[in-house]
């Protein structure tokens, strides 16, 4: 099988730690390696939780590689309501026995890009830092990635973390703004595509059959981000992102996609961090990206269980 050579850039993350398994469960993909960002919570925790995930599914061989910690412009905005002190919610993951890599986040993705033209494709889980601080080192970057998977976005849907904005964008707007006029070949996972795809008791109680570390962790991590969901959201169940982006990497069918042209908002104010499609073409500009509008979800979460249940039978207890 030709495998698609893929680096993550993350910020770890309940739903980017089960992208992470999912792509280690995945034989579609060749994980290259991880560039992390703040987000969910600083880079140095992120760098740990991402480690200490790898050692969780014996793949302590992948490296990782710290990034950025602040966003360009904005004040650090991390989330720990949603996803728990250390980013990984109620799960308990023991400290991790391998390091990082020394080089900057950013300067892996210039190296691995520049070093296998047309080759990688670059999932993007987090806010946009470490990607921007790439394109504005090395701009040749746009003509040597394959694609570019974004987990990112909020176009018809409301926003999660102000009424129009959705995470990942508002804690680096100009990070996006720097990457959606990029010229990359974008394909973009906004929240009108995951938030129809939610992870439901009844999905983590269908895991649970395998005594595994893998279900373990993912049971203690997604109990508090469903405890978040329901309290913040009225949402029974959680919204898992970031594996849906990562997915569609190699099963594009779980979507339906338009090409348009999106822009996100960098005015001070309450736009800040909104990202909008023009469908009507008013401004007459071609398009930067392939938008996900339509989704089977069922289709997504079965993947996902699958893949889930593989993984956990190959490390389980007993
Ligand atoms: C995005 O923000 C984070 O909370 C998730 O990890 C995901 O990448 C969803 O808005
Ligand atoms: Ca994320």
């Amino acid at each position: 099988m030709n495998q698609k050579r893929i680096i993550l850039d993350t910020d770890p993350g309940i739903d980017d730690s089960l992208a992470i398994l999912l792509a280690l469960a995945s034989p579609e993909i060749s994980l290259e390696g991880l560039s992390v960002v703040h987000g969910n919570s600083s880079t140095e925790q992120g760098t740990l939780n991402a480690l200490s995930v790898l050692e969780l599914a014996k793949a302590n061989h992948i490296p990782v590689y710290q990034g950025c910690d602040l966003p360009l412009v904005q004040p650090s905005l991390l989330a720990p309501e949603t996803h728990g002190e250390q980013g990984i919610g109620y799960a308990k993951l023991s400290a991790p026995q391998t390091k990082p890599k020394a080089q900057k986040g950013s300067d892996f993705l210039i190296e691995k890009i520049m070093s296998a033209p047309k080759e990688i494709t670059l999932v993007c889980i987090g806010p946009l830092t470490n990607v921007a601080l790439a394109l504005r080192q090395e701009p040749r970057i746009v003509e040597n990635v394959k694609e570019v998977f974004i987990m990112g976005g909020a176009i018809r849907h409301e926003g999660n973390t102000t009424p129009l904005a959705e995470f990942n964008t508002y804690v680096d707007p100009h990070a996006t703004h720097i990457v959606y006029h990029s010229e990359m070949p974008i394909t973009l996972t906004p929240l009108d595509v995951t938030y129809q795809c939610i992870f439901l008791k009844d999905d983590l109680n269908r895991l649970l059959k395998i005594n595994s570390p893998i279900t373990k962790f993912i049971a203690d991590a997604t109990r508090f981000y469903m405890e978040f969901h329901d309290e913040y959201q009225k949402i029974d169940g959680c919204v898992i992102n970031d594996p849906m982006t990562l997915a569609l990497t190699f099963m594009p069918e779980i979507c339906d996609y338009r090409e348009l042209f999106v822009d996100v908002d960098i005015s001070t104010g309450v736009g800040l961090g909104n990202t909008f499609a023009d469908f009507y073409n008013y401004n007459k500009k071609a398009a930067n990206m392939k938008v996900a509008l339509g989704v089977r979800p069922r289709v997504f979460m079965e993947l996902f269980l699958e893949r889930m249940e593989k993984l956990a039978r190959a490390a389980s207890f007993s």
